[in-house]
């Protein structure tokens, strides 16, 4: 155990530590086949890493299952007790205070592409999320708990990402300053029918889509994998398609609760979406008794801002939702990644175009730049010499390009890609690229805590 930083005192809690660690495995019946235990310091915490010895264990299961985490955190007096699992099996045990999450983050500019960014944890770690994975989302929260904040990050962030966008809110607060912008699929609905018409367009565009994937004879089953083969098939990809609905609750019980036509709609939306890559975010300030269950059923995401009713918080998974103070609006739990502080977005900034168009990186603004000097046509090669990178990774370039539409093969000029009207828009837009800000930088390696205690 040596690190210069670690004091004496916390060497100590370390060893004592490390000693109950070592029993409460035992008193389970696990083996504590521990080849080295360390002290650390990360993000201004200072962490014990127990690093089990695979070879001597058997079956892993035992040793990464969540319940363990949950038990030994227990027998450890309440201290946080983490897993990380990508190298080996350690054990990871905060021996100091929880960090406090700060009140105010900034949504960077720098999310990967496809990856919407919610917020960051205690950990200083950014939440990222997969569209394909987590597909609909639900959130929670009382007035001026930071939901609309919240669904603006969204929305900004799809638009980045080239997605359409169907927006309801009621009291044209959240979304006022993008009506007319170019990523609506429809004007914003500020009532209740007008609202279930969008969920009726949806389910429209879904009906489209089943034709579109069906004249595949792959038979594509995602709109990831139908978009890999339509770049192909020199067709083109498909946007994901995002329908946000705030103040939720009150648009669903003007139109008859869950069995009523919102309820049906958005139920059906809700399974056929899924694979044609159309998501839809549910909020509101408190959902009935009758439309929770039909929610959590649909979603793969919920979070919880700040809410009065300790029992809806962990009917929605999110206990502790309602410990939430006053004054700490953008703080929330969620289902899967317990306490997170959500992004904050200015609003102004989501009025300037600008801040909705996607993030050209500096070597995209150059190669683009240059190809457009030099008639309009990139190529692997063009790409590997101008930008200095490997062939793997001109090839990958090339394909994310021509997914987002940016370059599209040429069959009559010798399958070279030219450039598209879309990135010419793009690029006379962007007079300066956003800089490579390491907000987003991944955690350390070897640091991967999947579980929080409370
Ligand atoms: N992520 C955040 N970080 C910091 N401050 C935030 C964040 N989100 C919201 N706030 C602050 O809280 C205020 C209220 O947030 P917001 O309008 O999003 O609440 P709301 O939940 O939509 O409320 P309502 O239900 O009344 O519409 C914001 O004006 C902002 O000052
Ligand atoms: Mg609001």
């Amino acid at each position: 155990m040596t690190d210069i930083t670690i004091s004496h005192r916390e060497m100590r809690v370390a060893e004592s530590v490390s000693r109950q660690l070592s029993n409460a495995l035992t008193r389970r019946k696990l083996t504590p086949a521990f080849s080295d235990f360390f002290v650390t310091r990360l993000a201004g915490m200072t962490l014990l890493i127990a690093v089990l010895d695979t070879a001597k264990l058997g079956d892993h299961s035992p040793y990464i299952c969540a319940d363990l985490l949950h038990q030994l955190s227990t027998d450890l007096g309440g201290m946080p007790v983490y897993l990380s699992n990508h190298s080996g099996i350690r054990i990871v045990i905060l021996l100091s205070p929880l960090p406090k999450l700060a009140r105010k983050v900034n949504l960077p500019l720098d999310v990967p592409r496809g990856k919407l960014a919610i917020g960051v944890r205690f950990t200083g770690q950014p939440v990222l999320l997969d569209w394909e994975q987590f597909l609909h989302l639900a959130v929670l929260g009382s007035t001026g708990s930071g939901k609309s904040i919240f669904l603006q990050s969204l929305v900004s962030q799809a638009i980045r990402d080239d997605m359409q966008v169907l927006l309801s809110d009621l009291d044209q607060t959240t979304f006022g300053m993008l009506e007319g912008h170019p990523n609506l699929a429809a004007p914003i609905a500020t009532t209740p029918p007008a609202a279930l018409e969008l969920i009726e367009q949806a389910i429209a565009e879904c009906d489209h889509r089943a034709e579109l994937f069906k004249s595949l004879p792959e038979r594509p089953q995602k709109l990831s994998e139908y978009n890999a083969l339509a770049v192909k098939a020199h067709i083109e990809p498909m946007p994901r398609m995002l329908v946000v609905l705030d103040e939720a609750s009150s648009v669903l019980t003007a139109l008859g609760g869950a069995k009523g036509a919102m309820g049906q709609a958005l139920a059906t939306l809700g399974w056929r979406g899924r694979k044609f890559g159309i998501h839809f975010v549910f909020a509101a300030q408190e959902f009935t008794k009758d439309i929770v269950g039909p929610v959590r059923d649909q979603v793969g995401l919920t979070l919880c801002f700040r809410i009065r009713n300790g029992q809806m918080a962990e009917r929605m998974g999110c206990k502790g939702a309602e410990r939430i103070p006053d004054n700490r609006p953008g703080l929330a739990i969620s289902d899967r990644h317990g306490p997170i502080q959500t992004y904050f977005v200015e609003q102004s900034a989501l009025g300037q175009r600008q801040n909705l168009l996607p993030a050209l990186s500096e070597l995209e603004r150059s190669l683009f730049t240059r190809a457009l000097v030099e008639g309009g046509r990139l190529s692997r090669a063009k790409v590997i010499e101008w930008g200095g990178v490997t062939e793997w990774q001109a090839r990958k370039y090339l394909e994310a390009w021509s997914l987002r539409g940016w370059v599209a093969k040429d069959a009559k000029a010798d399958n070279a890609f030219t450039i598209t009207p879309k990135m010419l828009v793009l690029l006379s837009n962007h007079p300066t690229a956003p800089t490579a800000s390491s907000q987003l930088q991944p955690a350390p390696a070897g640091f991967n805590p999947i579980s929080f205690p409370e």
